[in-house]
């Protein structure tokens, strides 16, 4: 079996957790639990960053000391992790005795190979960064770009770490193991970084006094960041001498597999990190992986503006699986996306309650209602929903080990879409009302449990509590699955079902964004959330009831749009309607309506404005294959010429764009 390591960063604790650090936990949830899907002996560590300026700062403003702010915030992380499903085996603090010792033991480290010394210098030291800054660092008046304050100038005497004598062998380390730093742009940055040449380290601090005695100094603490690093090993047990056992965490887990990190901290993952472990003689994680960040209506989130996105009114309100559903389908790993009400109801309603609540009790109740309560009592081994089934695998277990999580839901999305088109064409409510319970309904209805069986294996990793009201539903344990029930014919015929209520209710998503009495429309569901103490529904547990209007039972289609006088053939085919790719995108200012799209159709790439802006941010249209009506006169909106139209699906007003499988070249007629 092999063993896989993987971290999230520790957090500061002068901020209680908002989706940013719940995103970077969710992330390393779903690998956590893809990798035990798998079968591997996962380790899975997260954990508290308690020492440091900007802790002792916040504390004294609080009027408390840093432990027992610190305290308070763990009390928090503790409440909400189980509340989010997050299944880690490890939660280190750095106020731990067995940090501090692991802790001391890579400094001794450090000073044995030659690598520490003390020297006076004087520089611009950014509390929120836990870092000093270069005068090119900053913006006029020293102000932190980062932090948008300004760094404070501070003179000591520190302890140095010698990192400039490891440029040249990091430089290789990148060179020799392309996947160290991902994605690549991101190793592009730290390259450049390292090439413009390293300064030594001061890795201990005299002017505060929250932190881990520096040893052999009296009135130096360790470093933030050096302290804060060493978790990742000090968790394992690093610095006890137990660590040698072969048989110890330690030498079992170590090196990570991977360190999930944003971007902004980047540097001391990818620079700072390999050369403390260099200097050491210690072996270096094996990769460390940048994401983007959460912005919130393409806003910085601030706590000063009080745009904020707490997590607790979205779980009581949609529960825990529509939040990490969201997350992990709305960012791209690695790029920065904006967090809005409007896009986090849009998806809930259109992915969550329509194509896969209603796909899913739609066709349990069918089995239930025809077959007895029970799953049908023949199967079909040459359904086309298995051929459906055996294309979505490989492609879902690439872009999961890849991390790219938005193409592994992408996949089980489109093999949902082949279930509902399944059941739509094989009609069996007719089947049922003109022959009964035949065996062509039951293997029509069996091939649609089986799919919905093992849609509940594929979304396992992003949503453990749905998976596992479905498997209920269809009569299995609910128990974690494993990678090898992932094969057509596991579901086993005549065993009862049972009744679940709607795995999604729909939401009113007008009523939900309406402004409360007294708060200004465009802050509608979006003040600033206290962390609840509320009792918490487990994983995947619907919302309740009292936020949440009751499901229409299977939802009925709107009445038909009026149909449009009848055309030739000949006339349709006079509209050339084309496969292109959305290459690039943006808002189109003063307009909340319209997005400038760049859409490469063959060898060409041209403008389109299209009205989709409501429910589309720019990113999330960045490559898509849509549909185009290419041979459009061109128009012009809000002064931009837009040439051809994007086709969309009008639902309640709202459009649905229509794509098109990846694999389409662009350029390819539509007919
Ligand atoms: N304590 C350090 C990490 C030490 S790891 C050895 C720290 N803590 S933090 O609480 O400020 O941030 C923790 C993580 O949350 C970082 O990866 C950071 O990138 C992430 N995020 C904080 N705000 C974020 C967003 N708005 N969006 C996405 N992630 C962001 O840094």
């Amino acid at each position: 079996m092999s063993k896989f390591y993987l971290t999230t960063p520790i957090y500061y604790v002068n901020d209680a957790p908002h989706i940013g650090h719940i995103y970077t936990t969710v992330v390393a949830d779903v690998v956590a639990r893809f990798r035990r899907l798998a079968g591997d002996d996962v380790r899975f560590l997260t954990g508290t960053d308690e020492h440091g300026q900007k802790i002792e700062r916040a504390a004294r403003e609080q009027g408390i000391t840093p432990i027992e702010l610190a305290d308070r915030v763990v009390a928090r992380y503790a409440e909400l992790w189980p509340r989010l499903g997050i299944s880690h085996d490890d939660f280190i603090r750095t106020t731990e005795a067995r940090h501090k010792k692991g802790v001391l033991a890579l400094i001794e480290r450090l000073r044995e190979k030659g690598d520490l010394f003390l020297a006076r210098h004087g520089g611009w030291y950014c509390s929120g960064c836990e870092e000093f800054k270069t005068e090119k660092e900053l913006l006029p008046g020293n102000v932190c770009p980062d932090h948008a304050r300004p760094a404070a100038w501070q003179e000591e005497e520190n302890w140095f770490f010698r990192l400039s004598a490891y440029g040249d062998r990091l430089l290789e380390h990148y060179e020799r193991n392309p996947d160290f730093i991902r994605p690549e742009s991101r190793r592009n940055e730290v390259v450049a970084f390292v090439r413009g040449g390293l300064r030594d380290l001061s890795v201990s601090r005299t002017n505060i006094s929250w932190g881990i005695p520096f040893p052999g100094s009296d009135g130096h603490v360790v470093y933030v960041w050096l302290d804060a690093l060493t978790n990742y090993m000090t968790a394992l047990g690093f610095g006890e001498s137990s660590a040698a056992d072969p048989r110890s965490p330690y030498s079992r887990y170590w090196p990570a597999d991977l360190h999930i990190v944003g971007k902004d901290i980047l540097r001391f993952h990818a620079v700072y990190w390999p050369a403390f472990l260099f200097s050491a003689g210690l072996p270096l994680p094996k990769c460390v992986y940048a994401h983007g960040w959460w912005l919130r209506d393409e806003k910085k989130m601030s706590k000063t503006i009080g745009n904020v996105v707490r997590p607790d009114h979205l779980i009581d309100d949609f529960g825990p699986d529509a939040l990490r559903y969201f997350l992990l389908r709305e960012m791209t790993f690695g790029q920065d996306a904006s967090f809005s009400d409007e896009a986090f109801a849009g998806r809930y309603n259109a992915d969550l309650a329509n194509d896969l609540g209603n796909t899913v009790s739609r066709v349990t109740k069918m089995a239930a209602d025809y077959f007895d309560g029970k799953t049908p009592p023949e199967l079909d081994g040459d359904s086309p929903l298995r051929t459906s089934f055996e294309a979505t695998l490989p492609l879902w277990k690439k872009a999961m080990t890849d991390y790219r999580f938005q193409d592994a839901l992408n996949a089980i999305w489109r093999f949902l879409t082949d279930i509902n088109q399944f059941v739509v064409q094989n009609e069996p409510w007719k089947i049922h009302k003109e022959d009964g319970s035949t065996a062509r309904l039951s293997k029509c209805l069996w091939s649609s449990l089986e799919s919905i069986r093992l849609v509940s294996i594929l979304i396992e990793p992003v949503m453990p509590g749905t998976a596992a009201s479905i498997r209920r539903q269809v009569g299995l344990p609910a128990s974690p699955p494993l990678e090898s029930d992932l094969v057509w014919g596991r579901l086993p015929v005549s065993q009862p079902l049972s009744a679940a209520g709607a795995l999604f209710p729909r939401i009113d998503t007008k009523e939900y964004l309406k402004p409360a009495p007294g708060v200004p429309a465009e802050s509608a569901n979006k003040k600033e959330t206290p962390m609840s103490q509320n009792e918490t529904p487990g994983p995947g547990a619907p919302p309740p009831a009292a936020t949440v209007p009751p499901p229409a039972e299977t939802p009925k289609p709107k009445a038909e749009p009026e149909a449009a006088a009848e055309i030739s053939i000949d006339d349709f085919f006079r509209t050339d309607l084309r496969v292109g790719e959305v290459v690039a995108a943006e808002a189109v200012p003063k307009s909340n309506k319209l997005l400038k799209l760049s859409v490469r159709i063959g060898e060409n790439t041209r403008t389109v404005v299209a009205g989709i802006a409501k429910r589309y941010t720019p990113e999330q249209m960045v490559g898509r294959k849509i549909v185009v009506v290419a041979n459009l006169k061109p128009a012009k909106l809000m002064g931009i010429e837009s040439h051809g139209m994007v086709l969309a699906a009008s639902q309640d007003g709202e459009p649905i764009v229509l794509t098109v499988d990846p694999a389409v070249p662009t350029g390819t007629k539509v007919r």
